[in-house]
């Protein structure tokens, strides 16, 4: 299906020549289905993307993305694969985000109090710029918060993870790094640790439940002898908000409770008290718990299969410049070139947040490194963004974790990371769409690096696979000689 008001001798901006779009969608109904099945069970994500890329020759072509029937009634997207293509989607002038968060459906707004909160609102919804201020003010104003609340909560995590090898040989890394992650986030928004609320050690399990419903269709079930077509019920019905309605409550009652002089700054802004609190249960178990859910693990994973040399030398830089400064401060983790480069090494190989889509605004033209391609108004753009961040045309050896790719020179290449919605050389404003907290979420890798390896020499790890990413099992550590 390609159309194009363009004639082929109209060039692009930089002279590429416009192709049509290749790809097509299939017959109504059955090719969102057939894509579907190819996606979730016949080849794989990764394998989707590149059998496509392979067979029309181009990073940029039409496909359907799942879910498709009957959960979203319009699974046409056209996908933009590269590292050059992909920042179309970061370009507020040009595509509008409204209602795309999890791509082409939505789910219902009782997930979130009946409010459309801000991560589903365009930049040009008023209310967006109201919440995203709010959000930015209070990040802003939390700094010296960040390093001994982190150091805190990551002190309680390393002796969990101890405690657990002692006692049963390996300790499950994602289960007590979500506590952390929760606990953490919460103290931040609220100033009081979730266990001295109602919601005790539970809030990391009800926040589990609650996103696992919302984001049932885009992933499967994983179970081994459950037939495809059983699992594929996820992606054909909505799973309904009443079965996380109790510990949504819970979450929501705690918040409204504790984080009070942070709602009556809200309401003094013009926000609504309840609009606000919705909001933050958002921000805090969708877009901070759920991002360092997949992001932690995925972070001790590519460090802890890097192995025991990468290990001895962030280990002396880190002991090093601890030292020298005598506490861990900010100067003193701008002072870790092959720590710093490693956290967003592993941001760019493994993406927390691998999907992103906007709507076209306008006719626009988008350019891969080969072809430019005219998007028609109302289309939406996709882009899986793990092969934009492993373009070959940008990254050499793009599969490899290569701990120190972003030192010296390799800084320049910080623009073409792109996990946080946006340019890691860019920052979020509430005029786009970027993440609030690019900055504190490096700082919190960071620091779980610099804590690691104060604390050990060296550790090992069993590695796995859950829905949202990566699972680890610490095997071992050796502690700091
Ligand atoms: C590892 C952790 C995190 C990751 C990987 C992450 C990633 C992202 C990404 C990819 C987006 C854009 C989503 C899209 O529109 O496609 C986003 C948006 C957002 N994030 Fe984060 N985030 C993380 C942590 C946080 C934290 C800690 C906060 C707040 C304290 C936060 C608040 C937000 C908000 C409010 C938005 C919506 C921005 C807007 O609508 O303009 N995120 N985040």
């Amino acid at each position: 299906m390609t159309s194009s008001s363009f004639n082929q001798s109209k060039a692009s901006p930089a002279n590429l020549p416009l192709r049509d779009i290749p790809g097509d969608y299939g017959l109504p109904f059955f090719g969102p289905i057939k894509d579907r099945y190819d996606y979730f069970y016949n080849q794989g994500e990764d394998e989707f993307f590149r059998t496509r890329i392979a067979k029309y020759k181009s990073t940029v072509f039409r496909t359907n993305m799942p879910p498709g029937p009957f959960i979203s009634s319009n699974s046409k997207v056209v996908a933009v694969l590269d590292s050059k293509s992909f920042p179309i989607l970061f370009d507020t002038s040009k595509v509008e985000k409204k209602d795309l968060l999890d791509g082409t459906y939505m789910p219902s707004t009782a997930f979130f109090g009946g409010y459309r909160v801000c991560a589903f609102l365009d930049p040009s919804e008023p209310t967006h710029h109201a919440l995203k201020s709010f959000f930015l003010s209070f990040l802003a104003s939390s700094h010296k918060k960040f390093i001994p609340y982190l150091r805190t909560s990551l002190s309680d995590l390393f002796l969990n993870l101890e405690t657990e090898i002692t006692d049963e040989k390996t300790a499950d890394f994602n289960t007590n790094s979500d506590n952390m992650a929760f606990d953490f986030v919460f103290r931040l928004l609220t100033g009081v640790h979730p266990s001295e609320t109602k919601l005790k050690s539970k809030g990391s399990g009800y926040t589990d439940t609650w996103l696992a419903l919302q984001l049932a269709p885009l992933g499967t079930l994983g179970l081994k002898y459950l037939p495809n077509f059983i699992d594929d019920i996820i992606h054909t019905f909505p799973l309904p908000f009443f079965i996380a309605k109790p510990g949504y409550k819970k979450l929501y009652k705690a918040v409204y409770e504790s984080a009070t002089s942070l709602l009556d700054e809200a309401e003094s802004s013009g926000i609504k008290r309840a609009e606000a609190c919705h909001n933050l249960v958002f921000l805090a178990g969708f877009n901070a718990f759920g991002g360092m859910k997949v992001l932690f693990p995925s972070l001790i994973k590519w460090i802890g299969t890097a192995g025991e040399s990468l290990h001895q030398r962030l280990a002396e830089e880190i002991r090093t410049v601890v030292k020298e400064e005598g506490d861990v401060t900010f100067s003193a983790l701008e002072r870790m070139p092959l720590m710093k480069s490693a956290v967003y090494e592993a941001l760019r190989i493994q993406p927390p947040v691998p999907y992103q889509y906007a709507s076209a605004k306008e006719d626009l033209v988008v350019e891969s490194h080969d072809g430019a391609f005219e998007i028609k108004k109302g289309e939406i753009i996709f882009g899986f963004q793990p092969l934009a961040t492993k373009d070959p045309e940008v990254f050499s050896n793009p599969e490899e974790f290569i701990a120190d790719r972003f030192i010296g020179d390799g800084e320049k290449l910080l623009k073409y990371v792109y996990w946080s919605n946006g340019r890691e050389t860019e920052n979020p404003t509430a005029d786009n769409k970027q993440c609030p907290a690019k900055d504190l979420v490096v700082l919190c890798s960071r620091i779980m690096l610099v804590e690691f390896f104060l604390r050990y020499d060296t550790f090992t790890v069993e590695i796995g696979k859950v829905a949202l990413g990566a699972s680890v099992k610490i095997t071992s550590f050796t502690k700091a000689t």
